[in-house]
């Protein structure tokens, strides 16, 4: 019920109550006036009649005659002359029994007769009596003639007619009051409405013409704004759950159906051919391809990624294209093959040894060369061309991902003008400043506002990336839409913190936790009271991997408890290795982990296990399951996605989630142990707290941070940037077709 039908209900409430009291006193009133009134009637009327009928008392037809003369008063219901001794001496043929001259006599004596008097004498007496035909007046009086009582008169007087008119009284009323009522309410209320309508209209009208606005609509337009945006921003957050179902539903809704293509260096599936000569299918370690393959997989459509895998040219057709995921194909990944020095100046050059240090606060100095730029140029537009070759209309819905295509935006804007692109960017942005490092900003910043949206993590990151494009480019900022206007197109700006899958293809495959443990436990030798630590990272320096490990050594130190007994096992993809400061880093943490075996481990026993190789998700969902605690130690990182993948696989509640502050994933798992990485001490603190955490705390904990992370899933990340997207499209579908209508000057 609106909040005016409960106003116009109560106000009917109250009125009915008022009516119904004000007729109550009303009613009461008019009874008492028109009974009065009666009575006077009838007691002038007795006077004359007594003293008529002392006249005529020994005239029988006379005294008859004057009776039917009263009995004629269209009130009177019959009347009666008696004598002294009761009896009846003249009476009209109307009168009830009930009111006869024995009847009536003994109360007009007893009214006259004081006890014990023997003389019984005659008093005026009058009633009023129920009968079933109405309310009847009932009045006596003697009838005297010199001094002497010669009898009574009886004079029975209908009060019906007054129930007739007190309810004719009540009905005009109501009928007052009603109209009274329909007024009062109903003036202001049509009043209301119409002010508000004008007022409506003059705000829509302010809404559209933009420009100046006087200065009292000035705030109201900007929380209307704000409103509609806050609309914007959550009109698909309908309550229930995202599934893929869901998402494919917003596709075909609201784009139409058109399938997707995502641009992303890194493709899902790569084919190996290992040492025994068999092409395998090898999931890569990437947080990207983990959140966006569930994604093609529901929408379908062509995955244009670098052919990395040493058997992918033996795998694809002659367009390039493998149908995947294997045995269950559901679209495709179309292979771009880049030359080695493709590959050194765009992925290793710019990419992983500029932009990556660059954005991440990880102390890794950035490095910029020409001629690695001058490949990312080249890559870019390789990989934005295959990107058009696979569209299938003049407005497809283009989803670029990441660092690796800054350039692609705009280069894919310049061959397809009407395309949606949304552009994702998986990293931190740093500020305005930093940037300013990168002797190519601008075109970076141009080549992004080719996109239609562009996606990151957090608003921290969104802010960083306005504040750059404010310092570096000239463009136009609709600050209430978080956009950024250049050569008349709009870029949203806008925060999709990315997520998961739900539920998890790979935790609905594992074993059960149970039995995880298990074989974790035979595959690492623990003994069965050991307690297990877990780190899953690709070797980056941006993932804190030392200074998780440092951590581990000061809990041996700091809680002599665990020496013995807690063992930390670390899951480490080798990754990016032709780059010096990857294969730097991969020493840095051999010796380290070797340094902390020997100053706390035995024979038996070892506090470090590092497992440097790639995992296939069966066997690190199999880890995830095993562990007492997961500590992901980042020292700056976009989201972290391995956080969530903790949390997916702990069906049974059990684990302990500790997670660097430093991550976008902090800010959405909560029930986490927060902790600054660098802080080696307070990071210690937390792995003891969380290995004698109670049951019951890390159960809550779990519990809740799952239900996060079911209800943020990746359907609803993909849907939410898709309805931004069909919004915008629609909005920019409107404008083209008003500046069709519209004078060339109109400034839209
Ligand atoms: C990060 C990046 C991804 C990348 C992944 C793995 O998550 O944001 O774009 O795919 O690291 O790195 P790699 O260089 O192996 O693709």
């Amino acid at each position: 019920m609106t909040q005016l039908a409960r106003f116009i209900l109560g106000l009917l409430a109250a009125l009915a109550l008022l009516t119904w009291a004000v007729s109550g006193v009303v009613q009461t009133t008019t009874h008492e006036w028109f009974e009065r009134d009666v009575s006077a009637h009838a007691q002038l009327a007795m006077v004359s009649a007594t003293r008529s009928m002392a006249d005529a008392w020994y005239d029988p037809d006379g005294l008859q005659k004057r009776l039917v003369a009263i009995d004629r008063n269209q009130h009177v219901i019959g009347v009666a002359a008696c004598n002294a001794d009761l009896t009846t001496r003249s009476m009209t043929p109307d009168l009830p029994e009930d009111f006869h001259c024995r009847a009536v006599g003994v109360w007009v004596r007893a009214a006259g007769t004081a006890a014990g008097d023997e003389n019984p004498k005659l008093r005026e007496w009058s009633t009023i009596a129920t009968l079933p035909t109405g309310r009847v007046y009932v009045a006596a009086m003697p009838v005297v003639s010199q001094g002497q009582a010669l009898g009574f008169v009886i004079l029975a007087h209908d009060l019906s007619y007054i129930e007739r008119r007190e309810a004719r009284a009540q009905t005009f009323l109501l009928v007052v009051f009603g109209a009274l009522a329909i007024l009062a309410f109903g003036v202001p209320l049509l009043v209301a409405r119409r002010v508000r309508h004008d007022w409506s209209m003059e705000v829509r009208k302010l809404l559209r013409k933009g420009g100046k606005q006087p200065r009292e609509f000035q705030p109201i337009l900007g929380d209307v704004r704000e409103l509609i945006a806050r609309m914007a921003d959550e009109r698909e957050d309908l309550p229930g759950q995202w599934t893929a179902e869901r998402l494919r539903q917003i596709l075909n809704r609201n784009l139409h159906g058109e399938k997707i293509v995502i641009l992303a260096n890194r493709e899902p599936y790569s084919h190996i051919r290992g040492e025994d000569g068999r092409i395998e299918v090898q999931h890569p370690a990437s947080g990207l391809v983990t959140a966006l393959e569930p994604i093609m997989r529901a929408c379908s459509g062509v995955w244009v990624a670098h052919g990395s895998g040493n058997a992918d040219r033996e795998t694809v057709d002659r367009n390039d294209h493998v149908r995947v995921p294997p045995e269950e194909e559901s679209y495709h990944i179309r292979r771009v093959w880049l030359s080695e020095e493709e590959q050194q100046g765009h992925y290793y050059g710019f990419s992983n040894e500029g932009l990556w240090p660059l954005c991440h606060i990880a102390h890794t100095r950035p490095t910029f060369r020409a001629e690695d730029w001058a490949y990312y140029q080249k890559v870019n537009q390789k990989f934005s061309d295959a990107v058009c070759e696979e569209v299938d209309s003049e407005d497809p819905i283009i989803l670029v991902e990441d660092y690796h295509f800054a350039l692609a935006p705009a280069m894919i804007r310049k061959r397809l003008p009407s395309a949606t692109i949304i552009a994702f960017w998986h990293i931190p942005w740093p500020n305005a400043e930093r940037m300013g490092i990168c002797p190519w900003h601008n075109e970076l910043l141009e080549g992004l506002l080719g996109s239609s949206i562009i996606g990151f993590h957090t608003q921290l990151h969104c802010n960083n990336f306005l504040d750059s494009v404010d310092r570096y480019l000239e463009t136009r900022r609709d600050r209430e839409q978080n956009a950024v206007i250049m050569h008349g197109q709009k870029t949203l700006v806008r925060p999709y913190p990315i997520a998961l899958e739900w539920p998890v293809r790979w935790a609905e495959m594992a074993p059960d936790p149970a039995a995880c443990r298990v074989q974790v436990w035979k595959d690492l030798g623990l003994k069965p009271d050991a307690l297990l630590g877990l780190g899953v990272d690709r070797l980056d320096y941006t993932k804190g991997i030392e200074e998780r490990l440092l951590a581990v050594e000061m809990l041996l130190e700091r809680y002599p408890k665990y020496r013995g007994r807690f063992t930390f096992v670390q899951l480490a993809e080798p990754s990016r290795t032709k780059i010096e400061r990857y294969r730097e880093l991969n020493e840095a943490v051999e010796r380290l982990a070797k340094r902390i075996n020997e100053r706390f481990g035995t024979a038996e026993y070892q506090p470090i296990i590092l497992l440097r190789s790639h995992h296939e998700p069966p066997e690190v969902f199999r880890y995830y399951r095993a562990a007492d605690l997961c500590y992901v130690s980042s020292l700056h990182d976009g989201m972290n996605l391995v956080a969530k993948e903790f949390v997916a696989a702990r069906i049974d509640l059990e684990g302990v989630l500790i997670l660097s502050e430093f991550t976008g994933a902090a800010q959405e798992l909560t029930e986490a142990l927060i902790v600054n990485p660098y802080d080696l001490v307070k990071s210690s603190d937390a792995m003891a707290v969380a290995l004698g955490m109670p049951e019951e705390e890390r159960r809550d904990r779990m519990q809740s941070m799952r239900s996060m992370i079911g209800r943020f899933n990746v359907y609803r990340w993909a849907g939410k940037m898709l309805v931004d997207a069909a919004y915008l499209r629609n909005q920019e579908r409107l404008s083209g077709r008003l500046a069709e209508h519209l004078p060339v000057s109109t400034n839209l």
